[in-house]
């Protein structure tokens, strides 16, 4: 199906450069990931829960890689086969990412209030896969649309955690306040981000269609 002329001409210039910027950072740590998951990225760390921390970081990986490629509407509307695809690999990608996050999250050596936010984080993550599944199944497109944005929105938790962690362990506060503050802020500022996209283009404000 071709795409509308207002929506073409919506995504060009800056929105494709900060689409581009950031699915060549997802396909880069999603690249990191399968590798971590292959066993092939660092010395080897001990994993408390060594088997589904490989499905978590391979299945992440996957959700990450076909994740982006999902919210760019040119690509959606010219392969419709292929975003139908790469949609169910991301929702069972994502189911499995985040069933194994939250056991690895539940067995990992930090905080009590750190493991908490990572186990919170893994319940949403997995609830708005399956809830933007299965509003796609009913069809209600853009209940689908706003319940993809707030999963992925999650998905990258993995890279603004990179982020958010060495500029709260340099700012004085304990280990612990830190760790937790940043595993909190990776997701809960993401969220945020996508509440307000959701909302703008909800009541039709400027932001560009996803
Ligand atoms: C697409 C998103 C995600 C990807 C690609 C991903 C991938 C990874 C990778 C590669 C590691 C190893 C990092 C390292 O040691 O350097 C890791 C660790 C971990 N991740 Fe994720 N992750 C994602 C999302 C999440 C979410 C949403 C949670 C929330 C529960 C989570 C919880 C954890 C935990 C607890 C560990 C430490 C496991 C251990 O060392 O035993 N991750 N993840």
């Amino acid at each position: 199906m071709p795409m509308p002329e207002a929506q073409s001409t919506r995504w060009r210039g800056k929105t494709w450069a900060a689409w581009g910027t950031l699915a060549i950072t997802c396909v880069a740590y999603g690249v990191f990931a399968l590798a971590a998951g292959f066993g092939l990225a660092e010395s080897e760390k001990t994993r408390a829960l060594p088997l589904p921390f490989q499905i978590h970081a391979l299945a992440g990986g996957i959700a990450l890689i076909t994740g982006i490629a999902q919210f760019n509407p040119a690509i959606r509307n010219r392969f419709v086969r292929a975003h139908r695809w790469s949609g169910r690999t991301y929702v069972l990608a994502a189911c499995l990412a985040s069933i194994a996050a939250v056991l690895n999250a539940a067995f990992f050596d930090v905080s009590l209030a750190a493991r908490m936010s990572f186990v919170l984080l893994g319940c949403c993550w997995l609830l708005s896969t399956l809830l933007a599944y299965w509003m796609i199944r009913k069809p209600n497109v853009s209940l689908h649309r706003e319940w993809m944005l707030r999963s992925f929105s999650l998905a990258l938790f993995f890279v603004t955690f990179s982020f958010w962690v060495p500029v709260l362990a340099g700012n004085g506060q304990g280990k612990d306040t830190a760790y937790f503050l940043a595993v909190t802020m990776s997701w809960g500022l993401n969220l945020l981000v996508a509440e307000v996209w959701i909302w703008q283009t909800r009541t039709g404000g400027s932001a560009p269609d996803t």
